[in-house]
């Protein structure tokens, strides 16, 4: 697909910035949506088109010609309200797609999250068709919009959609920050009782892109790692960086007693950790285990394990946080 031109919203965001390099690195023409507020950091060679997703005439001239569209433009409750959440993740994927149904746009490949899918019971591993019910505004958000890119492969144009599991490396200060700072400071407070799917960036980009030239139009792609208990993951770190890991555990009990897993960490330890509310502190005391077979068979997708990734996310983390 050398030579070819993708539109990336999101561009300026953790994923985003990593799928620009390894466009720009494959020879893609790559346009990127950044806002005017946006740290576009040292991405050379992206032709830059300022604006938002709620500014429709930056969209159109964003998608019009190109022959992929990346939607990765998303807000989280780690950093919105849920009324953003929704404003954001709903209304800006519907006017991504009402941009591309007005000019000539290429195939969307929309980035969704796993958390729309869910293992039915905790010792089975989910996929594609295990449709969960969401759980709280970022999850609701993500289902909705799912729907919308549905519709639009059926009736107007071509969409595939992606769902990345939790995404590790560098520059995330949110989920990766944190799982290395269990791992290697001994004085944070907990590890979970549950399980997660942990995924490394550079392999979730890969996978996106695999999924822009390999995958069927209106089909969903599981985009995981490694299935690890939080014990797992924590020890596979410390013991890659020669940390010394987290020795509190916050157990599942007192998570659900006590409802938001923030309060029980701060309780625990004097740390507010995670902008949980009661319904997710259920959710995280689960193992939420993911298979990639299906984007493995269809694209081709691959990825790596959990300490393939750690040199350059360490390093980050070590400079950075
Ligand atoms: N990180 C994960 O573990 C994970 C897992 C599964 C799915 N995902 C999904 O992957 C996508 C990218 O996630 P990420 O981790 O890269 O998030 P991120 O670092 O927070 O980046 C989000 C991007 O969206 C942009 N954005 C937010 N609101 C916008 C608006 N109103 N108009 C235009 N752009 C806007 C941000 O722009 P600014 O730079 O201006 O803020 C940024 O470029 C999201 O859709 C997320 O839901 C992430």
């Amino acid at each position: 697909m050398t030579g070819q031109t993708a539109a990336v919203t999101g561009a300026t965001g953790f994923l985003g910035t990593r799928l620009c390099d390894l466009l720009l690195e494959a020879g893609w023409d790559v346009r990127g949506l950044s806002r005017p507020t946006s740290d576009r950091g040292d991405l050379e060679g992206v032709d830059w088109h300022v604006g938002d997703l709620f500014d429709d005439e930056t969209l159109r001239a964003l998608v019009d010609g190109a022959d992929v569209v990346f939607h990765l433009a998303g807000v989280s409750l780690w950093n919105a309200t849920p009324e953003q959440v929704h404003r954001v993740n709903v209304d800006g994927t519907e006017n991504v797609l009402e941009a591309c149904r007005d000019v000539d746009a290429g195939r969307l490949v929309f980035t969704s999250t796993a958390g729309t899918r869910r293992p039915p019971d905790d010792r089975l591993v989910a996929d594609e068709t295990d449709v969960a019910e969401p759980v709280g505004a970022y999850q609701s958000s993500k289902a909705r919009a799912e729907r919308l890119v549905d519709q639009y492969a059926e009736t107007d144009g071509e969409a595939v959609t992606v769902h990345p599991t939790s995404i590790f490396g560098p520059g995330d200060e949110a989920f990766t920050a944190q799982l290395l700072s269990m791992g290697v400071d001994p004085t944070m407070p907990a590890h979970l009782p549950g399980g997660l799917s942990i995924v490394g960036v550079s392999d979730v980009v890969d996978g996106i892109v695999a999924a822009a030239e390999h995958g069927v139009n209106g089909e969903h792609y599981l985009l995981g790692g490694e299935n690890l208990t939080y014990n797992q993951a924590v020890s596979r770190i410390a013991n890659a960086v020669d940390g010394s890991p987290a020795r509190i555990r916050v157990p599942a009990t007192a998570i659900h007693a006590a409802g938001p897993v923030a309060e029980v960490a701060s309780s625990v330890a004097g740390i507010r950790m995670f902008p949980f509310d009661r319904q997710m502190a259920q959710l995280a005391t689960k193992r939420l285990f993911y298979s990639s077979s299906k984007a493995s068979e269809e694209l081709g997708y691959d990825y790596r394990p959990l300490e393939a990734h750690l040199p350059e996310t360490m390093a980050w983390y070590r400079s950075e946080c």
